[in-house]
C-alpha cells in the first residue's frame, strides 16, 4: 500500500549549542549530553518528491539545491541513506527528487548541516507517515531526530523548539543518546525570545570539518574531563534556565565556547578555527558588558563566526553596539539577526 508518488516540504531551523556536543562513538553516539536553542530565521526549506520506480536494486535521487543541481552534496546524501535504510526500508522503492534551500546566505560560514539534514529526515518521516498515518507525534519527532542524528548529530536537536537536549543524563527523565528531546524542566520566559546574532567574522570553508573534530577527542589528553564538565554544566544550567539567573547563564555558556575551542587548540594534530576578528569581538563584548551591565554574551560553534546571545528586551541597545563596534569585525559587514524558535514546520 506505498503510495505511487507524492510531495512533501518541510522548514527546518539551525540550533546554536549552550552545552556543546564535540566527541563521538559510532554510529553518531555522543560522548556527552549537549542543550541547544532552536534558532528561527536561519533554516533550511527542502522539498522531497517521490515517484515509485520499478528496479529496487539501489538508491536513486536527484538532488537541486537553490534551483541548481548539486551533484558535489549526493555523495553525503547517499551515505545518508544508506545508513537509514534498515529504519525506512521503503526508500528504494522509490525516485526521488530532493530540492533544498538555505534562508542564510551561501557560504556564510554558517553550518546548514543541521537544518539540512533535519529537513529531509522530516520529508522522509512524511512518507512514512502515509504508510502509517495512525504514527502519534511524539514518536514521529523522536524518529525524524533519530534520522536527522544519522546525517549530522547536531541535526537531531533541529526538530523541535526552543531548547533541545540530546544525550543520555541520569539526572534529565526521557534524554537520550539516539535523539533530542524538549528540555522537560521549566525555562524561564526570558529564554523563549532570546536573541542570536550572528555575526559573520569568516565566511570561507572551515579549515577542519567537525567529523575530524570530533575524532580527534579519541585519545585527547582533556577529553576526560571536559566530558565530565560537560555532564555537569547540564545539570548547573536547570537553575539557571528555570529562574532567569543571566550572570549565571553567561558564565556558563561563554565558558563552554572557550573550553570547545580549547579542546580543539590542544588536540593533536591541534587546530584553530579563531581569527583575529573572533577575539576582538570577544573582547569588546567583555568591555561593553563590564561599562553598561547589559547582558550580552557569545558563544561559538566550530568556526570563527560569534554567536551573539541577549535578552529580547536589550534588542534596541544591542543593536546600537553591534553596529557602532562590532561590524567592522564581520566580513562585507554581514551579520544575522536570529532568535530562539519554535523548531521545523511542515510546508
Ligand atoms: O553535528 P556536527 O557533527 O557537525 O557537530 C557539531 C558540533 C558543534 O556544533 C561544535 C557543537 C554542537 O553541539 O552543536
Amino acid at each position: 500500500n506505498l503510495p505511487e508518488k507524492g510531495k512533501v516540504t518541510w522548514k527546518a531551523p539551525s540550533n546554536i549549542a549552550l552545552v556543546k556536543y564535540w566527541g563521538k562513538r559510532p554510529v553518531q553516539i555522543p560522548t556527552n549530553p549537549s542543550i541547544s536553542f532552536t534558532l528561527d530565521a536561519c533554516a533550511t526549506t527542502t522539498s522531497v518528491t517521490f515517484e515509485k520506480k520499478d528496479s529496487k536494486d539501489d538508491f536513486s535521487f536527484d538532488l537541486f539545491f537553490e534551483g541548481k543541481p548539486k551533484e558535489g552534496f549526493k555523495p553525503k546524501i547517499r551515505t545518508f541513506l544508506e545508513r537509514i535504510e534498515m529504519y525506512l526500508p521503503f526508500l528504494k522503492e522509490y525516485h526521488f527528487t530532493i530540492e533544498t534551500s538555505n534562508s542564510f546566505p551561501h557560504s556564510s560560514g554558517i553550518a546548514s548541516s543541521a537544518s539540512g539534514m533535519a529537513a529531509l529526515s522530516l520529508c522522509l518521516m512524511g512518507i512514512e507517515r502515509q504508510l502509517n498515518p495512525t504514527m502519534e507525534e511524539k514518536v514521529f519527532n523522536a524518529k525524524a531526530s533519530f534520522l536527522a542524528r544519522l546525517g549530522s548529530g547536531s541535526a537531531c536537536r533541529s526538530i523541535k523548539g526552543n531548547l533541545v537536549q540530546w544525550g543520555e543524563h541520569a539526572n534529565i527523565p526521557e534524554s537520550s543518546d539516539l535523539y533530542g528531546i524538549v528540555y522537560p524542566f521549566g525555562v524561564n520566559p526570558v529564554f523563549k525570545s532570546y536573541c542570536d546574532t550572528i555575526l559573520l567574522v569568516h565566511k570561507g570553508q572551515k579549515q577542519v570539518s567537525s567529523t575530524v573534530g570530533h575524532q580527534l577527542m579519541h585519545g585527547h589528553p582533556y577529553a576526560e574531563n571536559r566530558f565530565k564538565q560537560a555532564f555537569s554544566n547540564l545539570e548547573k544550567l536547570r537553575p539557571i534556565l528555570e529562574s532567569g539567573d543571566l550572570e549565571e547563564f553567561i558564565k556558563l555558556v561563554e565558558s563552554e565556547a572557550l573550553t570547545l575551542h580549547a579542546m580543539m587548540m590542544t588536540s593533536m594534530p591541534y587546530f584553530m578555527l579563531m581569527k583575529p576578528d573572533t577575539l576582538e569581538i570577544i573582547n569588546k563584548i567583555w568591555q561593553y558588558r563590564e561599562e553598561t551591565k547589559t547582558p550580552v554574551c557569545f558563544t561559538l560553534d566550530a568556526g570563527a563566526n560569534v554567536h551573539l546571545l541577549y535578552p529580547a528586551s536589550e534588542k534596541e541597545k544591542v543593536q546600537d553596539f553591534i553596529k557602532d563596534k562590532l561590524a567592522i569585525h564581520c566580513e562585507n559587514g554581514h551579520y544575522i539577526n536570529d532568535r530562539v524558535g519554535q523548531g521545523a514546520t511542515k510546508i
